[in-house]
C-alpha cells in the first residue's frame, strides 16, 4: 500500500512510501481511507515546531475516513463496507482528558491516516454521518469535535445566545455551523475582508475585520450593546487572550483552544473573577462525543465549508496550502 511518511522536521521529509498491508488483529479493523484532511496541529508537527516530540517515521494526519474491508477477530460492532471515521484518541472512550490522553492522539504518538489503509480498535472506530461524503467527514474528528466540545461539551449553548469565533479556519468554521445548528447568532472575527463575506454566506450574522479594527473586544461590545457575547471559541490565546475575557459577557464562557496567537500571555485575572466568566481548556474530545456530534450532523443538513480538495499525489501543496492561511475552512486529501 502506498503511505506517507514523516522522517524528519520540515515538509521535505514528507515521503511517499511503500509499506505492507496491514491485517486486522482481534478487535481491530482494516479501514481503505478515501479522505483525510489537514489540521493546524499536523502542519506544526510536520514543520517540526509542535509542543511535543514525535517519533519518526510517522504516518502524519489525525482525521480520515473511509470504508471497512475486513474486521479481526471478535468484533461485531463494524463490518466490512461501513463508513466510518477514526477517533482523534483512539484510546479515550468518555470522561476527561487524562494525562495519557495526551500521548495516544492519531498522527503525533500514533501513527495517522494518511495511507491507503490504516488499522484501528474497533472500539475507536465512528460511523460518518448519514448522506456525508468521505471529503466531509473528514474533516470531523479534530475541527469539528472541538467545536462541538467547546459549545456542548460542558456548558451547552443554548438558542438565541451569541457565540464569538476568532478567524476562519477550521474550528471556527465548525463553530460557526454548530452555533447555527442550535439557533444561536455568530460573530466572527477575520484579517481578511474577503473570508468575512464567505463567512457571512455561512452564517455569521455580524462580522469584525481586525485588519481595520484591531480592537476586537471592543468591536464585539459595540455589536453587542455593552453586554458581550455568551461564549468565545478562543483559537488565538497567548497575547490576545484578555480580549477575549473583555469581549465575553458577565457569566459567560471563554472556550481556551488553539495557540495562534502564542502559547503564553499576561492574563488579567480580576477580569475572569469579576466578571465570573467560565474559562475551560479544550482538547478535541472523546469517542462518545464523536458518536453524539455525527448523529447530530446526520439529522440535519447542514455541511461543512471545504476549501480545497488535493490528490494523495499533492499532499505537499495541501501542506503548504495550509500553511499559506489564505483557505476558508477545510483543506482535505482524497485518496
Ligand atoms: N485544543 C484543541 O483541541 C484544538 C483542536 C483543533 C485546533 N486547535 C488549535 O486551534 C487553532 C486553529 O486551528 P485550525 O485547525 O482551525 O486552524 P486553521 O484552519 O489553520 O485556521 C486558522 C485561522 O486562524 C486565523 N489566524 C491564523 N493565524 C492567526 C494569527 N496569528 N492571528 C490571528 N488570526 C490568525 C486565520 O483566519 P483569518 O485569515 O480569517 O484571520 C486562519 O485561517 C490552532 O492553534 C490549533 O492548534 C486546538
Amino acid at each position: 500500500m502506498k503511505t506517507y511518511e514523516l522522517t524528519g522536521k520540515g515538509l521535505e521529509h514528507l515521503t511517499l512510501v511503500s509499506r505492507e498491508k496491514p491485517i486486522p488483529k482481534k478487535g481491530e479493523v482494516l479501514i481503505r481511507i478515501r479522505a483525510a484532511s489537514l489540521n493546524y496541529r499536523d502542519l506544526m508537527i510536520a514543520k517540526g515546531v509542535y509542543r511535543r516530540e514525535v517519533c519518526y517515521p510517522l504516518i502524519p494526519l489525525s482525521d480520515g475516513s473511509g470504508e471497512v474491508e475486513a474486521v479481526g477477530e471478535g468484533v461485531s460492532d463494524c463490518k466490512a463496507g461501513d463508513r466510518v471515521m477514526g477517533s482523534f484518541f483512539p484510546f479515550f472512550y468518555d470522561g476527561l482528558v487524562g494525562p495519557e490522553t495526551d500521548r495516544r492522539a492519531l498522527g503525533g504518538d500514533l501513527d495517522g491516516v494518511l495511507s491507503e489503509y490504516i488499522v484501528l480498535s474497533s472500539e475507536s472506530v465512528v460511523k460518518i454521518p448519514a448522506g456525508w461524503s468521505f471529503e466531509e467527514a473528514s474533516t470531523l474528528p479534530c475541527a469539528a469535535l472541538t467545536a462541538w466540545n467547546a459549545l456542548y461539551g460542558a456548558v451547552p449553548l443554548l438558542p438565541g445566545q451569541t457565540v464569538l469565533v476568532l478567524g476562519t479556519g477550521g474550528v471556527s468554521m465548525y463553530a460557526t455551523l454548530f452555533a447555527r445548528m442550535g439557533g444561536a447568532r455568530v460573530i466572527a472575527t477575520s484579517r481578511s475582508s474577503g473570508k468575512l463575506l464567505k463567512m457571512k454566506n455561512f452564517g455569521a450574522e455580524e462580522i469584525i475585520d481586525t485588519s481595520r479594527s484591531p480592537d476586537w473586544d471592543a468591536s464585539v461590545h459595540e455589536i453587542t450593546s455593552g453586554r458581550g457575547v455568551d461564549h468565545v471559541v478562543d483559537v488565538l490565546g497567548g497575547e490576545s487572550f484578555n480580549r477575549s475575557l473583555r469581549a465575553v459577557r458577565a457569566g459567560g464562557q471563554v472556550s481556551v483552544i488553539g495557540v495562534l496567537s502564542g502559547t503564553s500571555g499576561l492574563v488579567d485575572t480580576a477580569l475572569i473573577l469579576g466578571k465570573a466568566i467560565g474559562v475551560r481548556g479544550i482538547y478535541v474530545g472523546n469517542r462518545r462525543q464523536l458518536e453524539e456530534m455525527a448523529r447530530a450532523l446526520g439529522n440535519g443538513s447542514h455541511r461543512p465549508a471545504i476549501d480545497a480538495v488535493f490528490p494523495f499525489s499533492e499532499v505537499r501543496n495541501a501542506f503548504t496550502a495550509l500553511d499559506k492561511g489564505d483557505h476558508f475552512g477545510k483543506i482535505v486529501v482524497r485518496l
